[in-house]
């Protein structure tokens, strides 16, 4: 390991010294290094300060102004310019006073003026390393925000959906084949665009095929292109999809029902990537990302001979599944919320609000058609309120019917779990029951509900959070 880059294995601070006489530069090193416990590297000229600026990142430089190639100013400039929290200090001689005063406007952290005062350095080199320090600790945490922050889209916090999402980003960035899976509604689309936008083929369109859209024979047309002539009715050549999607991600939607002639072809472009347009010889090289989604179960087609086992082997390299709506029903709320933003926006309806009753029938209801079918439900109601607020009235009877849960459907649909799931799904039947009718009762007061269900009232906070119950949903406006 060299001096320059053992600075960040040992956790020292590396500051870089630039000037073009050498009995300053070995004043400052032994200062510096005796006196601040820092790693020195120098440098004797602004050009060769700029060479050594990538190889060991220092956490700051000390420059002399006035030297012969570049002065004290371009390299603070240029040192901005690469790295804004490399702070720099500059060394100020006679006559160069007023330059200082420029680079102190220009950015500089400090100056220290010839002849110096040893304490004084080390007193104005520990600031700036401080300062460095913080500034860099601020870039991570915002990286790191940035990296968390869900992809354009993406409304909510579960545990189920941070998954999925943790994956997308993970794989984003490679050329596997992703094979999307989920129920209708569950957002497999959006996945698909997220997946596409954190890529480093979004500067370029995604192109979608709606598989099932479009008839068996034109399918293959559509995806692989024609030259003139090839079939009757082939007036003009046609580039195919897959060609259009060249350098970007195609996603090929309800992949399920697509005919076997197709399927092979497919298969042929995953394993070559390469295309053959119908009608010619020639083959065509394609640098396209594929991401295949569906809502139908493939093995079981797999089985009954209607999809190609060595299709879906390669489509699956990455396989997401996104979960539906009761996987991630702590999610309802917020998702809500945001629809209800969105629509009261479109259909300028600013003043629009929602009784906490609603809500709460909202979160409860059953969603068998998943985030479509509550977009398309709260957009439903907001177009369609009449006066201020939705009221729980306004829904649907079937959402409306069920406010309290009778014995025996606390235990319906719990065949296929296993006793684990079974015991959960339960247990949050009940909670959400229990606490929806607690918290109603003391109009979303916790501390009077906890005072009157046993509970220590953060107790009541931790099961409540656990089960997405929102209090304010109960305070009476
Ligand atoms: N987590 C989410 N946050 C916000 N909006 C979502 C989320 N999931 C899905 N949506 C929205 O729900 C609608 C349905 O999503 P999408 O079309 O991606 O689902 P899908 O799984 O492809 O559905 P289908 O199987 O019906 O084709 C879209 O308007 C989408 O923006
Ligand atoms: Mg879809």
């Amino acid at each position: 390991m060299t001096e320059l880059t053992a600075h960040a294995a040992e956790d020292k601070k590396l500051v870089m010294i630039v000037d073009d006489e050498p009995d300053m530069l070995a004043m400052l090193r032994l200062t510096l290094e005796k006196k601040c416990g820092c790693l020195v590297v120098t440098a004797p000229s602004g050009l060769k300060a700029l060479e050594l600026l990538g190889e060991c990142s220092p956490d700051a430089v000390i420059t002399d102004i006035k030297m012969p190639d570049l002065d004290g100013l371009q390299l603070l400039q240029r040192i901005q310019a690469y790295d804004h929290t490399m702070s720099v200090i500059v060394m100020t001689g006679y006559g160069t006073i007023d330059m200082a005063v420029q680079a102190i406007k220009d950015g500089a952290y400090d100056f220290l003026q010839k002849p110096f005062d040893k304490d004084h350095i080390v007193r104005v080199v520990r600031n700036c390393l401080e300062r460095t320090t913080l500034l860099r600790a601020n870039r991570n945490l915002k990286d790191k925000l940035e990296r968390l922050a869900p992809p354009a889209g993406f409304v909510g916090q579960s545990k189920a959906q941070k998954r999925v999402l943790d994956l997308l980003a993970r794989v984003a960035d490679t050329d596997a084949t992703v094979l999307i899976r989920g129920e209708s509604g569950t957002g497999k689309e959006l996945a698909a665009r997220a997946l596409h936008d954190l890529s480093n083929r979004r500067a370029q369109r995604m192109i979608v095929v709606n598989c099932p859209a479009l008839p068996e024979n034109v399918l293959e047309s559509e995806l692989f292109g024609y030259s003139r002539g090839a079939f009757t009715g082939a007036a003009h050549a046609k580039k195919g999809l897959f060609l259009e999607a060249h350098g970007s991600t195609i996603l090929l939607d309800e992949i399920a029902d697509i005919p076997v002639q197709v399927q092979t072809k497919l298969l042929r472009v995953l394993q070559e990537k390469e295309i053959q347009p119908l009608g010619q010889n020639r083959t065509i090289k394609v640098d396209v990302r594929v991401v295949a989604s569906t809502n139908q179960n493939l093995e079981e087609k797999i089985k009954n001979g209607e999809f190609r086992a060595d299709l879906f082997y390669r489509l699956n390299v990455v396989s997401v599944v996104m979960p539906n709506l009761r996987e991630m029903v702590e999610d309802v709320p917020l998702l809500v919320h945001h629809f209800l933003a969105l629509f009261k926006r479109e259909y300028e309806r600013p003043e629009l609000e929602i009784a906490p009753e609603a809500l709460r029938l909202l979160y409860r209801r059953p969603w068998p058609g998943n985030v479509r079918e509550l977009e398309n439900t709260i957009k439903r109601l907001v177009l369609s309120a009449a006066g201020g607020r939705i009221e729980a009235e306004d829904l649907e009877p079937a959402a409306a019917a069920g406010p309290s849960l009778p014995g025996d459907e606390l235990f319906t649909d719990l065949d296929a779990l296993s006793y684990n799931e079974a015991k959960a799904e339960v247990l949050r039947r009940f909670s959400e029951e229990y606490l929806s009718n607690l918290l109603a009762r003391h109009q979303g007061n916790v501390t009077s509900a906890a005072a009157h269900c046993g509970l220590e009232r953060q107790a009541l906070q931790r099961i409540m959070r656990r089960y997405g119950i929102i209090s304010v949903d109960f305070k009476q406006r």
